[in-house]
């Protein structure tokens, strides 16, 4: 199986720049990668992407259910038959988002969400994880000024709650985890996530 590589990390902490990046680079190597995200991915994660990000005020046990949902669409549909093909995935967000945000953010019992999560996948766990890790002050100061969603307007807590829970699971998972520091030039975090992909290759 191809190796399935999720970036985590709070709002603002550049994932979607280290995706586009590492994205380039694999093709010009020759791979031909699937680039993805949670909740989204299929037409079940675009619809529900507003109602989770803006239009809902759900709550969070509703929240729960409704990121798992999608991601059973998204593994089944979408994740699993791309890595069965041998392609390489990478996806900005999965399980750890929901451990980070309903568990630890929300403050949902993580066992419940474990279980869930393994509910929805299958099992599948990614290859890699790549933490980009920014502190919260640093992330806020990188929000324009427009409408913040659900999660963006939630307080300084919340968002170091969200980062305590990341840094834990980083902690804990070393042979699958890598942190970086997210302040770092885009560049050089580029430079220092290629060398640990490389060997899964
Ligand atoms: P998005 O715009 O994708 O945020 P980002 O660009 O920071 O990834 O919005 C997704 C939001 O949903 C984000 O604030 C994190 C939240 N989220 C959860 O709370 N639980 C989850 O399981 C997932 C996948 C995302």
């Amino acid at each position: 199986m191809a190796p399935f590589v999720v970036f985590e990390g709070i709002d603002g902490s550049g994932k979607t720049t280290q995706i586009d990046i590492l994205r380039r680079t694999l093709i010009s190597n020759g791979h031909n990668p699937v680039v993805t995200l949670e909740p989204g991915g299929t037409p079940l994660g675009e619809a529900a992407r507003p109602w989770l990000k803006s239009l809902g005020n759900l709550t969070p046990l509703t929240e729960l259910l409704l990121f798992n949902a999608v991601r059973a669409e998204h593994v089944t549909k979408v994740i699993q038959p791309a890595l069965d093909a041998g392609r390489i995935v990478l996806c900005d967000r999965f399980t750890a988002s929901t451990m980070a945000y309903q568990a630890c953010g929300r403050g949902l019992d993580a066992k419940i969400v474990g279980e869930l999560n393994r509910l929805a996948t299958g099992g599948l766990q990614p290859s890699l994880t790549i933490f980009l890790d920014l502190p919260v002050e640093a992330a806020q100061s990188r929000k324009d000024t427009g409408a913040l969603d659900n999660f963006e307007s939630q307080k300084w807590e919340f968002h170091q709650r969200v980062r305590r829970g990341y840094q834990d699971m980083a902690a804990s998972n070393p042979k699958t985890w890598i942190t970086l520091d997210a302040t770092l030039p885009k560049d050089t975090i580029a430079e220092n996530i290629w060398p640990r992909l490389h060997p899964l290759l």
